[in-house]
C-alpha cells in the first residue's frame, strides 16, 4: 500500500554540498518516513538552471548582462548566479510579486525593473531592457538550459536513493518538472514522473486531457509560484514523459504547509508544498493506477514564504 511506504529522504545544502538525511520511523498519518526537501542557495530550486545558464555563457556575452522576468524564486536565482559570475541581472518583477522574492532579488544584487502583473507587461518591459543593454534574455522555463540545470535533482535524487519509483514534481511552467523527468527516465525509464497542480491553475492538467497547450484567462491560488503556463519546450516533455498530474485545492496546500511546519520543521511556500498535498489528497491515494508506487519521492521545491504577510495576518 502506497501510503504505508513512502519514502524516503531530505536533501538539504550545507556547504554547497547536497546531504542526504535518511528519518527512520518518521510517522505523520500514514506516511511512514519523511518527505524530499531541495532547498539550495536563493531559496528554491531555481538555482540550479540559473547557475547552469549564466555559466554557460560566452564571456563577452556574460559581461553584458542577463534578463529575466519572473514571479521571484527564478529572479533571486539568477539575480545570486549572475553575481557569482560578477555580471549583471536586470529582473523585471511584477508589482504584485511577494515582498520576501522582491527583497530576496535585492539582497543577492538583482536590478529590479518594474512591470504590471500580466505576462504581456513582463515580456514588453523584459524586450525594452534586452534592447538598451544587449543582455541576454534567461527565460525562468522555457529554455533548455534551465531545464538541464534542473535535472540535477534527479541525478542526485537517484544517486543517492536509487530504490525511488515514483518523483512527485511541482509544475507550473514545466521547467522543473521536464529537467526532473528527462534526467530520471534516462537513468531509469521504468520511473512514474507525476505532476502536482493547484486547482486554480490547472493550466496544465488541462493541456494533458486536451492533446495541446490550453492556457487560462486567469489563475487563483495561494501558490504564487504555479501561475504560469506550459511553454513550447516543456510542453512536448511534460506530454510525452509526465505519467499523470494530481490537482489539489489550496485547502489542501495549507494542510500540507502546516505538516511541514509542525511536524517536519520545514520552511516550505505553499508552491514548495504541493507535491506533499498531492500524496496526501484522496484522488491519489484512491487512485488504484498508483498503488504500486511504493518508493516516492516528494521535491519541496522551496521555502519563500511571504513571513511579512503571515505576520500581518496574525496581528489583525
Ligand atoms: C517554489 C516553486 N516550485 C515550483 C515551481 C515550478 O517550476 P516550473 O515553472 O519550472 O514548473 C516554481 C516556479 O516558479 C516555484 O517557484
Amino acid at each position: 500500500m502506497l501510503s504505508e511506504r513512502v519514502c524516503l529522504l531530505s536533501l538539504l545544502y550545507h556547504e554547497n554540498q547536497p546531504l542526504c538525511i535518511h528519518c527512520p520511523g518518521f510517522s505523520v498519518s500514514s506516511i511512514s518516513d519523511f518527505g524530499l526537501t531541495i532547498i539550495p542557495n536563493s531559496g528554491a530550486f531555481k538555482f540550479r538552471g540559473a547557475c547552469n545558464a549564466i555559466f554557460s555563457l560566452p564571456d563577452a556575452q556574460a559581461a553584458k548582462g542577463v534578463v529575466t522576468h519572473s514571479s521571484g524564486n527564478h529572479a533571486a536565482a539568477l539575480s545570486l548566479a549572475a553575481s557569482l559570475r560578477g555580471v549583471p541581472a536586470y529582473i523585471v518583477i511584477p508589482r504584485n510579486a511577494p515582498k520576501c522574492k522582491v527583497d530576496n532579488v535585492v539582497r543577492y544584487g538583482g536590478k529590479v525593473i518594474w512591470s504590471d502583473a500580466t505576462m504581456q507587461s513582463r515580456e514588453s518591459i523584459a524586450t525594452k531592457v534586452l534592447q538598451e543593454t544587449g543582455a541576454v534574455l534567461i527565460h525562468p522555463f522555457n529554455d533548455a538550459r534551465i531545464i538541464s540545470g534542473q535535472g540535477t535533482i534527479s541525478l542526485e535524487l537517484l544517486e543517492q536513493a536509487p530504490e525511488i519509483d515514483t518523483i512527485i514534481v511541482p509544475i507550473s511552467g514545466g521547467g522543473l518538472i521536464s529537467g526532473v523527468a528527462l534526467a530520471a527516465k534516462s537513468i531509469n525509464p521504468a520511473i512514474r514522473i507525476l505532476a502536482a497542480e493547484p486547482k486554480g491553475a490547472n493550466d496544465a492538467a488541462q493541456s494533458k486531457a486536451a492533446g495541446r497547450i490550453i492556457t487560462l484567462p486567469e489563475t487563483n491560488t495561494i501558490a504564487d509560484g504555479l501561475r504560469a503556463f506550459l511553454g513550447d519546450l516543456t510542453w512536448p516533455v511534460v506530454r510525452d514523459f509526465v505519467d499523470d498530474i494530481i490537482v489539489v485545492d489550496d485547502s489542501e496546500l495549507i494542510e500540507a504547509m502546516k505538516l511541514c511546519y509542525e511536524i517536519l520543521k520545514v520552511a516550505v511556500e505553499p508552491s514548495g508544498a504541493i507535491g506533499l498535498a498531492a500524496v496526501l489528497s484522496e484522488s491519489f491515494r484512491s487512485n488504484t493506477t498508483w498503488n504500486s508506487c511504493t518508493n516516492v519521492a516528494i521535491i519541496l521545491s522551496g521555502g519563500n514564504l511571504d513571513l511579512g504577510a503571515l505576520w500581518n495576518s496574525y496581528m489583525k
